[in-house]
């Protein structure tokens, strides 16, 4: 198969991509470190703009990738193929903050319901093979088909590696896994488990307050993000909104409310979407991406991160830039897209 030459910019860095790869994959591969979420062409996580040459777009959905996108050259990363030399304008991260991908076997030694549909999943991976990640970002288990699932880390990361990942699983009816997950998943049963991925990870770096954007179990990359940056004793205020449902939906507030009374800087919201009697609701209610915009309606000066839900996290994306000033630099996302969202993405 054919290779090409990708020159990402402004950077410079160069790499090889084959006709039947994706550029987002071989830059991967190369050592790179390119922004990226689904890898389905659903996100947005991975547009770039093509500068010079030419690419297959892929298989895209037009409501993520429109005719007039693709016109000024706008391509998505994980579907686009190259047809030539290319150059390509990306936002990329530094290659020094990439942690290698790893596959690793795991078994699982925790499954505890923390409401009727959310589980908590403890994986303990080999005691020789410790796993480095970044407070954020997530696993995929590679089916025996080796279709993958995602799930967002929701411990805390160790310099030289941690032992054990704890996950949030959400059970998604009719879903593969998650049935599985609920249903016949026994302890100690063993799986196949790829990570460190994604580009949705605390920047330590920034000194802008945070505001941090959970939908049900989007909870536990926040999770992850929040206990890290407290433990590295960073006081950067912290605002973090919880839309559920109802209030089992909320399924850790007491930690959340913990943090809150412990901390100064840490302010926690919860939200309900369709609070019941039975919640015996008092708090907030509505869609927490309006919650958070009612709260700051300028966010010209913050950082946004938002998990879950991918119908919360597009509204935000696009809300929080088009009312609140949010420049589109300081969202980071991670959707959580399932077979449902891929589908209707390539139908
Ligand atoms: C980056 C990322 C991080 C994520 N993190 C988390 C997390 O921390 N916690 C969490 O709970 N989830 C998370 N998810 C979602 C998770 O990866 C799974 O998609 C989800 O758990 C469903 O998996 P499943 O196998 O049970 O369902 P699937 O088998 O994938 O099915 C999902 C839904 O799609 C329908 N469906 C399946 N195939 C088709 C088809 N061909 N056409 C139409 N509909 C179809 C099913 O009926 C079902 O309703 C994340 C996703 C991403 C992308
Ligand atoms: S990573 Fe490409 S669209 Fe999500």
């Amino acid at each position: 198969m054919t290779t090409h030459t990708i020159t990402l910019l402004p950077s410079g860095h160069q790499f090889q991509c084959s006709e039947d790869e994706s550029i987002l994959k071989a830059g991967l591969a190369s050592g790179l470190f390119m922004p990226y979420s689904c890898r389905s062409g659903v996100c947005s996580t991975c547009r770039g703009t093509i500068k010079e040459g030419k690419v297959d777009f892929g298989n895209v959905h037009p409501n993520y990738l429109s005719e007039d996108d693709k016109r000024v050259g706008k391509a998505l990363l994980c579907s686009a193929k190259p047809l030539g030399d290319c150059s390509i304008e990306v936002r990329e991260l530094d290659p020094a903050e990439a942690f290698p991908v790893r596959k690793l076997p795991c078994r699982v030694l925790q499954l505890e319901r923390l409401a009727p549909d959310v589980m908590l999943m403890t994986v303990g991976l080999p005691a020789n093979e410790p796993a480095v990640f970044k407070a954020g970002q997530y696993v995929d288990f590679v089916l025996k088909d080796g279709t993958r699932r995602s799930y967002s880390i929701a411990n805390v990361p160790v310099t030289d590696g941690v032992r054990q990942v704890e996950l949030h699983v959400r059970l998604v009816p009719g879903g593969r896994f998650t049935e599985h997950v609920f249903n016949s998943m026994k302890l100690r049963e063993t799986m196949q488990l790829e990570m460190p991925l994604g580009s949705f990870y605390w920047r330590e770096q920034s000194d802008k307050p945070m505001i941090m954007l959970a939908s049900g179990t989007g909870f536990a990359p926040i999770k992850s993000i929040i206990e890290y940056s407290i433990e590295r004793g960073n006081k950067r205020p912290i605002t973090l909104y919880w839309g559920g449902r109802t209030r089992a939906c909320i399924y850790m507030a007491a930690l959340a409310e913990k943090w809150a009374a412990e901390h100064e800087h840490i302010t926690f919201v919860p939200v309900l979407s369709n609070a019941t009697p039975q919640c015996n609701w008092t708090g907030r209610t509505g869609f927490v991406h309006k919650a958070v915009m009612e709260d700051f309606p300028d966010m010209s000066g913050h950082e946004v991160y938002a998990c879950g839900a991918p119908i919360v996290v597009e509204s935000a994306r696009h809300d929080f830039a088009a009312q609140c000033g949010l420049p589109e630099a300081e969202f980071y996302a991670d959707s959580f897209i399932t077979e449902a969202e891929r589908h209707k993405a390539a139908a």
